[in-house]
């Protein structure tokens, strides 16, 4: 029987975890089990450092952005030492199962300390990445997209006003749904996802011929690659050297994008993912992610949502892309 829990949030922080832990408290103390915030992620565990939470410390966090326990990206829990520390702790605060909120370096955690230690864990997909195989959204994707879309508005202004053309660069770790998405949605004149670290250029070269700030959109989007900044810089350059008359300049967006108070879509989504993964926990049904598809709340087994198998992108917004670029 459940009786105590602990819940801990990994990796890049995103908005609506809080909602998700709120709902997971809220329920849990409502049904007599006794919640437990691990800080700083895996760290956490490791180092026992579990606080209790009750209906008042969580009553008001709904709105905010981040996460009330802070996360961390452990390496120490990457190794069996690190992990059996952390199975300790686990058994010394009669801690009877876990909820995980974060991506997939998250659950490969996860994974490794149920294989081991058969701590029954379930996970939830809180990344503004939306890179989680499985599932069609992950908490903070929406209120991501929704923040780049409003900085790039702003960008847009000066943009016009200043005769500039904008390489703007966007977070996503490659794989490039908030490039995609919030391209589209600001009307950028082209997007890039870097494929094979290459980018195709040709189309750009073509429209930049003719370029004209009262004829076309003054923004490029580009998705980040594996370190922030490159992509931009490197688009930047090849543009810069073949265009000397265009006045550009590039952005990286950053961290900002991660931040913020979550939006409608996010604080359901968290709060549905929330009650699902406790209600499971308590039946003892483990080693799963929550996910969504097609409007309907999944479980997803965790060996499915960390395979490296690539997750597709939108049919839908794929059409959109294929008619307009
Ligand atoms: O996974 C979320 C994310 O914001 C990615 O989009 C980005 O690549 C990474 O985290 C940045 O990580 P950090 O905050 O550790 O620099």
């Amino acid at each position: 029987m459940i009786k105590n829990i602990g819940i801990i949030t990994s990796g890049g922080d995103s908005p609506g975890m809080n909602a998700a832990i709120k709902t997971i408290v809220n329920y849990s103390n409502n049904n007599n089990i006794n919640c437990y915030g691990i800080k700083y992620g895996y760290e956490g565990l490791i180092k026992g450092n579990f606080k209790k939470l009750s209906n008042f410390i969580v009553n008001n966090i709904l709105s905010f952005g981040g996460t009330i326990l802070g996360t961390s990206r452990s390496e120490k829990f990457k190794t069996k030492i690190g992990r059996k520390k952390a199975y300790n702790n686990i058994i010394k605060n009669k801690i009877d199962g876990l909820i995980v909120i974060g991506g997939d370096g998250t659950f490969t955690g996860a994974k490794k300390l149920y294989k081991e230690y058969k701590v029954p864990i379930i996970g939830i997909p809180g990344t503004i990445d939306n890179d989680i195989y499985g599932t069609d959204y992950t908490i903070g994707y929406d209120t991501s997209l929704n923040t780049i879309i409003n900085n790039i508005e702003k960008i847009k202004d000066t943009a016009y006003s200043n005769n500039k053309l904008f390489i703007i660069e966007v977070m996503g770790k490659g794989l490039g749904f908030l490039a995609l998405n919030s391209g589209i949605s600001i009307g950028a004149l082209d997007i890039f996802i870097p494929n094979n670290k290459k980018y195709n250029l040709k189309n750009i070269y073509n429209i930049l011929k003719n370029w004209n700030i009262n004829k076309y959109s003054n923004i490029i989007i580009v998705a980040e690659n594996k370190k922030i900044g490159d992509s931009a810089k490197t688009i930047y350059k090849l543009i810069k050297q073949k265009f000397k008359n265009i006045d550009i300049r590039y952005n990286i967006l950053g961290h900002v994008q991660r931040g913020g108070s979550p939006t409608y879509f996010d604080r359901i989504l968290a709060i549905n993912f929330g009650l699902e993964s406790i209600k499971n926990l308590i039946k003892l049904k483990t080693n799963i992610v929550i996910g969504i598809n097609n409007n309907k709340i999944i479980h997803i087994p965790f060996n499915e949502s960390i395979k490296k198998k690539k997750k597709k992108f939108d049919k839908n917004i794929i059409n959109i892309y294929d008619n307009i670029y």
